[in-house]
């Protein structure tokens, strides 16, 4: 391989360029040859290339064809930034292309991004992990042609009740609904579909499992969008009078000691928690 030739997965984020990390704009920026998933990263994030660098998208490309590509830049000694929707370890298909590379001998490295389910979340003014309403968040995807492993059918997921972030699934609502209800969520259960986020047309549907299908429907969405299930997607959730004290975390609680910080009355505190050092 020829000198300093590298590839660069780049989590490009959802949608959004202000979404892109400083690091991943400077390694596009500095790249001879940019490859971006052009079905949802906006070709803005290429705006800042270099002069003379070579633009790709790969939406149309086999993963021999974008590896071929790779492994010949990096052996003539360039910079390839691969550019990734969201976050590159989502369904990111990079684990693939990784081996390849590693075949091949060439040097490769990955700079994280914000995934579509977290600038959902920043559009929904909500937090997957809500105290006293669900501490756990379970990224998963219907079963498509892409068999899921034992134990990891939607249905089975379902049991858990905890907040659900549903990638891949849109197309099939209507299924993605009877799993649901085949577990522990029912028609109350508030549901958040947040098509293109991050891009001009995004699209927010707020509504529950019970409703939920016939909205999506009604706005045509059939691809590029994630179905938010919780009860940390209910929009009164943010309504003081709803949340009352409990469902707070104890973190910034003044009554509260951790490692960092006594309580305002320590005689009310409980025993000293640590839980500042996992914040
Ligand atoms: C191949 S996966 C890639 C996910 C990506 N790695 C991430 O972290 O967001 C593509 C799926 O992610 C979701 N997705 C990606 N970008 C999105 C966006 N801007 N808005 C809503 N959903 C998005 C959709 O469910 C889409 O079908």
């Amino acid at each position: 391989m020829g000198d300093n030739g590298k590839v660069c997965f780049i989590g490009g984020g959802p949608g959004d360029p202000e979404l892109l990390t400083l690091k991943a704009k400077r390694i596009i920026d500095s790249a001879d040859v940019i490859i971006y998933a052009d079905s949802l990263v906006h070709p803005s994030v290429c705006d800042g290339a270099k002069e003379g660098a070579q633009i790709i998208g790969s939406k149309t490309l086999t993963l021999d064809e974008i590896t071929d590509l790779m492994i010949s830049a990096a052996c003539e000694g360039k910079l390839v930034a691969r550019v990734q929707s969201g976050d590159p370890s989502i369904y990111g298909a990079v684990l693939e292309q990784m081996r390849l590379l590693e075949a091949a001998g060439v040097e490769y490295e990955v700079i994280p991004g914000v995934s579509a389910a977290f600038a959902a979340a920043a559009v929904l003014k909500t937090e997957f992990t809500v105290p006293e309403v669900s501490q756990t968040v379970i990224f998963t995807r219907l079963e498509g042609r892409v068999a899921m492993p034992s134990g990891e059918k939607l249905r089975d997921l379902a049991g858990h009740g905890c907040t659900l972030v549903l990638f891949l699934s849109i197309t099939r609502i209507n299924k993605v609904v009877s799993e649901l209800k085949a577990g522990a969520y029912d028609d109350d259960t508030p549901v958040a579909v947040v098509y293109r986020v991050g891009w001009h047309d995004e699209m927010i549907i707020t509504g529950t499992l019970g409703d939920i299908a016939p909205k999506v429907k009604r706005a045509g969405i059939t691809l590029q969008a994630l179905v938010l299930v919780g009860a940390a997607f209910d929009p009164d959730i943010r309504r003081i009078e709803e949340a009352g004290t409990a469902a707070s975390s104890h973190l910034y609680s003044s009554d509260y000691t951790h490692l960092y910080r006594r309580a305002v009355d320590f005689a009310k505190s409980h025993a000293t928690h640590q839980v500042a050092s996992d914040a």
